[in-house]
């Protein structure tokens, strides 16, 4: 395995599950020191406990944290303790998200508020108290992930408008933080299989493939091994741009299923 972030300090947001652990376990297995962090405490021991049994032995140390993205004071104490620990951070994460598949008429004003609290305020929260911590390292980068629902209209328009907002305010923290050498790209992945994905319907997934160039869903590594290069010197000169992981669904999605049925 390469050990492309060997001596890197890097915080992943929503690292008990999903993507967060996949891309907890390719920094780790590339030599970084890993914050893997999450709100459900015994799901982050469990995934822990199963990541480090797979890692090779070289990896990079894990710290495991409770951190709610969603609140300015847990985000607070965590940088507090980053700063007595590590001193700084190389790279910063923040993935941890929520779905909602409800129309803009029965999205409950709580509902909107928590899609909006968990998915876009907890990236302002990540960039304002880590900036310090990031400022410390030379070349720090971060990685904001939205989603094709932030590129184009979404059937959930609670998720779609937060990972709208995820774009725009990681374009404007790329301006602001450009003179700091600190990069901010943001990552916007189509259909990935988690537990988030296969948390709704099957139909949805299954009527989605039909969107998809690629044919299929993607693997959650897929995903990891783009944020490790956004993360990485490799992408030195890439700062306020979008990566789109989504098998051509944004692209050329609408086209295959013309083309499919001119076909059938
Ligand atoms: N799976 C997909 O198809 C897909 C596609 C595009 C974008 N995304 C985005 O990717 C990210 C990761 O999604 P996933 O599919 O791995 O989901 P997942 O449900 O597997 O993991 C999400 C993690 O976030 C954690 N979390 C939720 N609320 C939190 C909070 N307040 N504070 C801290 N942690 C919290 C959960 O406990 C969970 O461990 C999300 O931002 C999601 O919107 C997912």
């Amino acid at each position: 395995m390469s050990q492309l972030h060997r001596g890197k300090i890097i915080l992943i947001t929503g690292a008990a599950s999903g993507m967060g652990l996949e891309e907890s376990a390719v920094l780790a297995s590339q030599g970084a020191e890993v914050w893997m962090t999450d709100i459900a405490q015994d799901k982050l021991i469990e995934s822990h406990q199963k990541l480090v049994e797979s890692l090779p032995e070289n990896s990079g140390d894990i710290h495991l944290e409770v951190l709610d993205v969603a609140s300015a004071s847990s985000w607070q104490a965590l940088a507090e303790k980053i700063k007595a620990t590590s001193g700084r951070l190389d790279g910063l994460v923040n993935n941890a998200g929520r779905t909602l598949r409800a129309s803009l008429v029965d999205t409950s004003d709580e509902d909107w508020l928590s899609v909006m609290n968990i998915n876009l305020n907890s990236v302002f929260y990540g960039m304002k108290y880590c900036y310090s911590l990031l400022a410390q390292a030379d070349n720090a980068a971060i990685v904001n992930v939205s989603s094709t629902a932030g590129l184009m209209a979404h059937s959930g328009p609670a998720y779609g408008t937060s990972k709208w907002g995820v774009r725009g305010l990681s374009q404007s923290a790329a301006l602001e933080f450009g003179e700091e050498g600190i990069r901010v790209n943001s990552i916007h992945p189509g259909l990935v299989s988690s537990p988030l994905l296969n948390s709704g319907s099957t139909e949805f997934v299954e009527e989605s493939l039909k969107a998809i160039p690629l044919n299929r869903i993607a693997e959650p590594s897929e995903v990891a091994e783009v944020v490790s290069f956004l993360l990485s010197s490799q992408s030195s000169y890439i700062t306020g741009t979008e990566i789109v992981i989504d098998g051509g669904l944004n692209s050329g999605g609408t086209y295959k299923q013309i083309v499919d049925r001119i076909n059938a």
